[in-house]
């Protein structure tokens, strides 16, 4: 059955010039996009959506590097989105993915890794609708 998942293009691909790298490698690997913007976080707007990580010691410095420039959010589909989506991107520690990977290919270490997905298919309706409102996606 066909899934849904919310992907980030982080700031570090963006400003590299890897968004339109990524965008065909997700659309090569049988993903549709339901819906697609490039936007620039507030820093209220980045923790909110990094709130489960509000304790966490590097919450602070996501936020900063979430925010530091432009991101492309994504309203991806595909059966088994949320895994298939994680699987594409590769370990969190861009220094742990393989090359072919996302995060192997066009990260740089454990927070600079290229690329966000949900966890689990009830954040990816959660973090959808943090992004897009029904007029945008639906
Ligand atoms: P994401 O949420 O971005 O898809 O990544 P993830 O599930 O693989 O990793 P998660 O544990 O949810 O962490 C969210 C993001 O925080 C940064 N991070 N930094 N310095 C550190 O130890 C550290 N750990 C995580 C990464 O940008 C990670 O993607
Ligand atoms: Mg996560």
């Amino acid at each position: 059955m066909s899934e849904h998942t919310l992907a980030i293009i982080k700031p570090d691909a963006v400003a590299a010039n890897k968004a339109g790298h990524i965008i065909q490698r997700i659309l090569d690997n049988g993903f549709k996009i339901r819906a697609m913007k490039m936007i620039h976080l507030t820093q209220s707007e980045a923790e909110g959506f990094y709130a489960v990580h509000r304790e966490r010691p590097f919450f602070q410095s996501l936020v900063q590097f979430m925010t530091s420039g432009s991101v492309v959010v994504l309203a991806l589909e595909k059966e088994n989105a949320v895994v298939e989506w994680r699987n594409l991107m590769g370990p969190t520690n861009s220094k742990e993915a393989k090359p072919g990977t996302i995060r192997g290919d066009f990260g740089t270490d454990i927070e600079r890794n290229a690329s966000h997905g949900s966890d689990s298919k009830e954040n990816a309706a959660i973090e959808t609708a943090y992004f897009f409102n029904r007029l945008e996606y639906c």
